[in-house]
């Protein structure tokens, strides 16, 4: 029984009352798109949305979720080279804190393109099994922007060129990368610049070439770690950069795990071994001194203190 200071619904003011289902449109909203420019022209929303093509036979209702979850990607990843682009280029410019504010920009992308495996994940393996086929031999493993991102951060591999032979235009741009110096190679050239001592023999590497970690860039680096208050512009650098290889990790792990809930210990259909395959991935690194410096950092012992064994 309502007490008998208990408002009916209708006395109560429009604000806390939740019985709208209706907003007026205000005087000056825009309503004719036959001359102004609208949201959907603008963003060319039919090239968008009519770029989903299911292939199964008979249809597959989650066949447009798997779609859909790559295209998202393709998407991000396209905006994550564009940042990277940038970021590469005002490094080399000595704006660091431009490049820092794209960077914080690619981390918040890898963020949300990580998070996204969950809709993924949605998926069964029953369900995946009635349109797999109908991939044939399609994969990720042919995304020339992933490469593409590989490649900027510092993964150079020659070796994936050859799968994308069949397109003119993407061999190209990949090829090209590869001879472009990578983010890590700009950020070594960066610190030499003021006065690190950075080897000449890596400044002057072949940037196509793999890299491979050098004691010298350690011991320079390890000069930065050792006083993050004298170097803060370098060391807050470095830190970015271990948070972009954390979250492409990341990113890596959780489509490892989606993959095998999905299709367990099957090839994948790009013709790899599946799930091991993917697992070694996950020992790559774009920076590797900025993970070796870390075994180099002294642990601070407090005077007098004698215990403990250097462990963990
Ligand atoms: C049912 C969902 C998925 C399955 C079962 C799957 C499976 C696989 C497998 C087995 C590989 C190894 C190459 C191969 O043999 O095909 C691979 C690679 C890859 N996939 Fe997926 N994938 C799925 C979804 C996605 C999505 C949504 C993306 C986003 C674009 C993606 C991006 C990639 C990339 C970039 C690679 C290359 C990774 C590397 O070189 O280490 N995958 N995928």
């Amino acid at each position: 029984m309502p007490s008998s200071d208990a408002r009916s619904g209708a006395d109560l003011d429009p604000v806390t009352r939740h019985t709208r289902s209706r907003r007026d449109l205000e005087q000056g909203i825009e309503q004719d798109f036959g001359q102004n420019l609208s949201y959907g022209a603008y963003l060319d929303l039919p090239t968008l949305l009519s770029a989903q093509h299911p292939r199964a036979t008979p249809p597959q209702h989650d066949e447009l979720l798997f779609i859909i979850q790559h295209q998202t990607t393709e998407l991000w990843l396209r905006l994550v080279i564009h940042e990277l682009t940038s970021a590469r280029a005002l490094l080399a410019a000595d704006d660091h804190r431009q490049a820092l504010k794209r960077i914080a920009r690619v981390k918040h992308i890898q963020a949300s393109m990580t998070e996204q495996w969950s809709v993924l994940a949605t998926l069964t393996p029953s369900e995946y099994a009635q349109f797999r086929a109908f991939l044939a031999t399609g994969s990720g493993f042919q995304s020339w922007q992933y490469r593409a991102v590989e490649f900027m951060l510092g993964n150079k591999n020659a070796g994936m060129l050859p799968v994308f032979a069949h397109d003119e235009e993407q061999h190209a741009e990949l090829e090209r990368l590869l001879h472009e110096p990578s983010l890590y190679d700009e950020v070594l050239a960066w610190l030499a610049r003021r006065g690190h001592p950075i080897p000449q023999e890596v400044l002057d590497r072949d940037v196509s070439q793999p890299y491979e970690a050098h004691e010298g860039v350690v011991a320079a680096l390890s000069r930065i770690y050792a006083d993050p208050q004298e170097h803060w512009a370098e060391y807050e650098t470095a830190e970015e950069l271990v948070d972009l290889e954390d979250n492409f990790q990341v990113w890596r792990f959780r489509h490892l795990k989606t993959v095998e809930r999905i299709i367990g210990s099957k090839r994948g259909s790009g013709g790899s071994s599946g799930v091991p395959f993917l697992r070694r991935a996950l020992e790559l690194t774009f920076f590797p001194e900025l993970y070796d410096v870390r075994s180099a950092i002294q642990d601070v012992t407090p005077e007098g203190y004698h215990g403990g064994d250097g462990r963990g």
